[in-house]
């Protein structure tokens, strides 16, 4: 089995190069750490009992003070070092120079699984909520640990090696985690697509990244509904030269084509060894990458590294929701989000826990779902979306209130912001008033939770992010990049630090990560998010303020919706905008002018091209993007110097027409008004 090297009594060898801290906190970084502690297998930490209580004030400020400390400390109790590192952080967040674990030498599938099978071998890793009502399937450490093996022979003998980037394109099922601890053993990076996402979608990831290897399922199933996958990953892989091999792995077992380059993963796994050696990584090479959008171009590939990444996931997934040894913990939502990899699969497996893979959708078969599962998998700790518990809100408390909820601890909400009639009903009927809730803000670019009270949290209010995570240090920001310091102030957020968590790069172009994150405001990262911090402290997010939508928590570029609607042969210009939505937080609404000589405002000739824009986003992005509503019109409203005036959008697409403000200073005034009888129409 993995043999562990213990050298924690070795003073550490610090390059000047790497040198940043000052003389007295390197002199604590050699502290030296004993044995014990390091093999101690009782993960549990002193609990705070209140998130605002003095022991998270006493932690949270040793964090700050001396954050070597803290979370080095962390990590010699909650990794497992092949080698120790040297340098707990180096960090020039001008540069985006970002290093923790210097020196250190680990395997990230080692730690969510090997590291527990003494202790835990027939602990239940994982149980897979199936489309399927009734049907869970579980999986312990022993078997996950088996499986993680076959799979990396087979990724072995199929051509990955270390460094490669393989995309998963996969439903919320374990194969799907199998797949990512077997490209970890391997130090493979993994990319998660996203399994809504259109062949071209796909393609461009697939592209970005130069992935070698696809692994993929025959066909997906959400809500008795078949989603032909393996076809999607054809036609994508057409189109991506640099793929060697696809792996299909089954999960409804109908036929699918196979073509020279394809492989039966389970067949292969079947005749692989169940044990596999796990590659010896350093603690800054990439884990995975996971493409988002950005106000401005294609998607980024957010990468994120191993040892830092995977330390911050379990200390937020073990605070944040009080996740206890033997606890069943369960993000309803899909693995190729952020949430997914942090909380789907490393947090909780790094605690040596039970995570719930949900495959389904919260109104299948109906909208008991949630609630039927939380009773059969007595759940105790369930995180998903607002959109969600917007949707069920407004199905009546008689679905909620049919199923033993007793269960039920924290109850956690992520996304986007939750409003408080949501956050209430989601207190008062799903948690009978007696769990904790945790609004948790945070972004694929933080790896984890980074805003939110710790679960028993009393000081909160519904709505509020509340209070930073051990080692984060938010602070608003004026336009100018000065620091609102104090309390009843608002601007634009920005995180102060890089912590261990932190997105390292933009997978293959840095620059862009410095131009997006850190050149906006030196010194900071920047999250394109507004905030404010109320009279008491108490920090609320207020919004993208860039020009992301989020619909249903899909982060959504609208220069990326933009580009395509602009490639139909008759559009000669667009703009996209958010509008509120009682369910999904907002919707997609675009404004199109047509190319010269096109029949504008003829009704039929339009409806065509709308229906010909929105089937064409479906293709081209994903039907999760298709816009909602379609204006088009002759002109869009313009500054003299030609920039479309967004704001103007916005106001006419919520139907606020009396806000619009002052028009005289447009180039093209007029326009406005043949925009709001348009809009009018659609009510
Ligand atoms: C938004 C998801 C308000 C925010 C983990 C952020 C939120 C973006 C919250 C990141 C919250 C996420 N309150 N807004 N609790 N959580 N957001 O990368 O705008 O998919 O920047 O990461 O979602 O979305 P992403």
């Amino acid at each position: 089995m993995f043999s562990m090297r213990v050298l924690w009594s070795r003073l550490p060898s610090v390059t000047g190069a790497l040198t940043v801290r000052p003389p007295s906190s390197l002199a604590r970084i050699a502290q030296r750490v004993s044995a014990t502690t390091f093999h101690s297998r009782d993960t549990s930490i002193d609990y705070p009992d209140a998130g605002g209580s003095p022991e998270y004030k006493s932690m949270y400020q040793r964090s700050i003070d001396d954050p070597d400390t803290f979370w080095g400390l962390a990590a010699k109790k909650h990794l497992l070092w092949e080698r120790p590192y040297d340098i707990t952080s180096s960090v020039f967040l001008e540069e985006g120079f970002i290093s923790w674990f210097h020196g250190g030498k680990l395997n990230a599938s080692v730690n969510c699984v090997d590291k527990h099978i003494k202790l835990r071998a027939n602990a239940t890793a994982l149980i897979w909520e199936k489309d399927e009502p009734g049907q869970e399937e579980r999986i312990t450490y022993h078997m996950l640990l088996s499986k993680v093996c076959r799979m990396a022979n087979t990724l072995r003998r199929a051509g990955v090696r270390k460094y490669d980037v393989v995309t998963l394109y996969m439903p919320t099922m374990p194969e799907a985690v199998y797949a990512m601890l077997a490209c970890a053993r391997l130090g493979a990076t993994h990319s998660v697509v996203f399994a809504g996402f259109s062949a071209d979608g796909l393609a461009a990831r697939i592209n970005s990244s130069n992935s070698t290897h696809v692994i993929t399922v025959d066909e997906g199933v959400r809500a008795g509904k078949i989603l032909p996958m393996k076809k999607t990953v054809d036609e994508a892989v057409a189109k991506c030269p640099s793929i060697k091999q696809v792996l299909v792995c089954k999960r409804t077992g109908n036929p699918v084509p196979m073509g020279p380059i394809d492989l039966d993963m389970n067949l292969e796994m079947k005749n692989s060894r169940p044990y596999s050696t796990a590659e010896v990584m350093s603690s800054e090479d990439l884990l995975f990458l996971l493409y988002t959008s950005g106000s401005t171009g294609a998607p980024k590939g957010i990468a994120h590294s191993t040892a830092g990444y995977l330390l911050y996931a379990s200390m937020t997934h073990k605070y944040v929701f009080d996740y206890k040894e033997g606890d069943v913990f369960a993000f309803f939502g899909d693995l190729g989000w952020i949430t997914g990899h942090s909380y789907g699969v490393y947090g909780p497996l790094m605690n040596g826990g039970t995570s719930v893979l949900f495959e389904s959708t919260p109104a299948y078969p109906d909208y008991g779902r949630f609630w039927e599962t939380v009773e059969r998998l007595k759940i105790n700790q369930l995180y998903t979306s607002p959109t969600a518990i917007r949707l069920l809100l407004q199905q009546g408390d008689e679905w909620v209130n049919k199923y033993d909820l007793s269960s039920l601890k924290t109850l956690g909400s992520v996304g986007e912001a939750i409003n408080p009639e949501a956050y209430n009903w989601y207190r008062d009927v799903v948690g009978k008033g007696r769990c904790s809730i945790v609004d948790t803000w945070w972004q694929t670019e933080t790896g984890g939770i980074m805003i939110s009270p710790l679960a028993h949290d009393k000081d909160t209010k519904a709505g509020a992010a509340t209070r930073p995570f051990f080692g984060v240090i938010p602070s608003i920001l004026d336009p100018n990049g000065n620091e609102l310091e104090g309390n009843d102030v608002e601007g634009v957020l920005a995180i102060k630090t890089a912590g261990p968590g932190m997105a390292r790069t933009i997978y293959r172009q840095h620059e862009r990560f410095l131009e997006t994150y850190l050149k906006p405001f030196p010194g900071y990262f920047y999250t394109g998010d507004g905030a404010k911090r109320d009279k008491d402290g108490h920090i609320w997010i207020t919004g993208r303020v860039d020009d992301v939508l989020n619909v249903s928590g899909h982060r959504i570029g609208t220069a990326e919706l933009e580009a395509e609607i602009n490639s139909h042969p008759l559009v000669a210009e667009s703009a996209v905008v958010g509008r509120h939505d009682d369910i999904k937080g907002q919707s997609v609404f675009a404004y199109v002018t047509l190319m010269q000589g096109t029949k504008h405002n003829d009704p039929a000739a339009e409806a065509d091209i709308v229906t010909d824009l929105k089937k064409r986003i479906s293709a081209k992005i994903g039907g999760f993007a298709r816009p909602d509503n379609v204006i088009c019109n002759n002109d869009l409203p313009k500054t003299n110097s030609g920039k479309i005036m967004r704001r103007i959008l916005r106001k006419v697409a919520a139907g606020e027409y009396t806000e619009i403000g002052d028009i005289s200073t447009l180039n093209n005034p007029d326009c406005v008004a043949n925009l709001i009888e348009k809009r009018k129409k659609m009510d």
